[in-house]
């Protein structure tokens, strides 16, 4: 098993290094722009192997001759966001930057799943999938788990519980339009809607929605790491080691939950085969009408800017 993961910035390497001491596959390549970056953090991460008891090599490189023949692709190359930047700026530059790379990584291995987590998530995954000419079902974004595990740890906070005894899921976009799940929220085991009362939980769902601009504007420089890396290396474990786990993942839905032709957020079982099924969850109302909501504003994001890439 091999996966090469595009971009050696502060995700890129950080997701291998979990990819590396999960020990799930043979061979991590990292690919990075920047001369010397991804072999430089690669032999670091080589050297921690003995300490960290993993077997995983990881290799460093600027062409992707070395990553043919990957299993998993992983894409986190692109810039985040700084201040000023508008969504639509980050959108355009980081569209180059995505077409280039999957391009050259898709002609490389063309049987691979494609796992994208570059800003604007939703819209970049669109793009990956139109670039890559893949089958829609091995092209996915990771957001989803991000924003999960951060409405289950600040339920777990506010509820003085562990992190890993508080369930809950979010759907939809990386963004504006996350559809948390309230009645599937759960702490110990109890409904969260019997602990806190609405007003609470709706406070909490904001600060969830809020959590990458929290934690980039007290970084100053840069957006989260440590999050999104685990979020994306127990998709990567969940598809070499065919789970058939079910996680939150953006992709394309062809009529499940009313919607046709649009990437967003839902319930999918991750195998082998990369989407393997997206579970219809019975959502309330009200969550079904704010993921169609969400998939809507993706659709529109995305017709802007393939309109922008056909302008030039
Ligand atoms: P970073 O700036 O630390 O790293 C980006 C890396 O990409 C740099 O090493 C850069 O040299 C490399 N790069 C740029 N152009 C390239 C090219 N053409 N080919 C190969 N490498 C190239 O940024 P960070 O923090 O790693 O974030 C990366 C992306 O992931 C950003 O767009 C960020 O917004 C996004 N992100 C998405 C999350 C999600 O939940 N989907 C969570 C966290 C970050
Ligand atoms: C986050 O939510 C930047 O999308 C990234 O932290």
């Amino acid at each position: 098993m091999k996966v090469t993961v595009i971009g050696a910035g502060n995700v890129g390497a950080t997701t291998a290094m979990r990819i590396a001491q999960m020990d799930v596959c043979r061979e991590v390549v990292l690919v990075d722009v920047v001369p010397g970056r991804a072999a430089g953090l690669a032999l670091d991460l080589n050297q921690s192997a003995p300490i960290e008891r993993f077997r995983t090599r990881l290799t460093g490189t600027e062409t992707y001759r070395a990553t043919a023949n990957s299993d998993v692709i992983v894409m986190t190359a692109g810039r985040p966001r700084a201040p000023g930047m508008s969504r639509l700026d980050l959108l355009l530059v980081n569209a180059a930057v995505v077409r280039d790379c999957v391009a050259q990584a898709a002609a490389q291995s063309p049987f691979a799943i494609l796992i994208v987590v570059t800003n604007p998530l939703d819209e970049m995954t669109h793009l990956a999938w139109r670039t890559s000419g893949f089958d829609e079902r091995r092209v996915m974004g990771m957001a989803g788990g991000l924003d999960s595990a951060r409405l289950r740890w600040f339920l777990a906070d506010l509820a003085g519980v562990a992190p890993p005894d508080v369930e809950a899921m979010t759907l939809g976009s990386h963004g504006e339009t996350m559809v948390p799940l309230p009645g599937r929220a759960t702490i110990e085991g109890t409904p969260a809607t019997r602990i806190f009362d609405p007003a609470t939980l709706a406070g909490v769902f904001e600060h969830t929605r809020a959590g990458g601009a929290e934690i980039v504007a007290l970084l100053r420089t840069g957006s989260a790491y440590y999050a999104p890396a685990s979020a994306t290396a127990v998709m990567v474990r969940a598809i070499l080691e065919d789970r058939r786990e079910l996680h939150p993942v953006c992709c394309r839905l062809r009529g499940e939950f009313g919607i046709d032709g649009a990437f967003v957020g839902v319930p999918a079982v991750l195998s082998r085969r990369g989407v393997e099924e997206v579970r219809e969850l019975d959502l309330e109302p009200g969550e079904l009408a704010a993921l169609r909501e969400a998939a809507a504003a993706v659709r529109q994001k995305c017709a802007e800017l393939e309109e922008a890439l056909a302008r030039g």
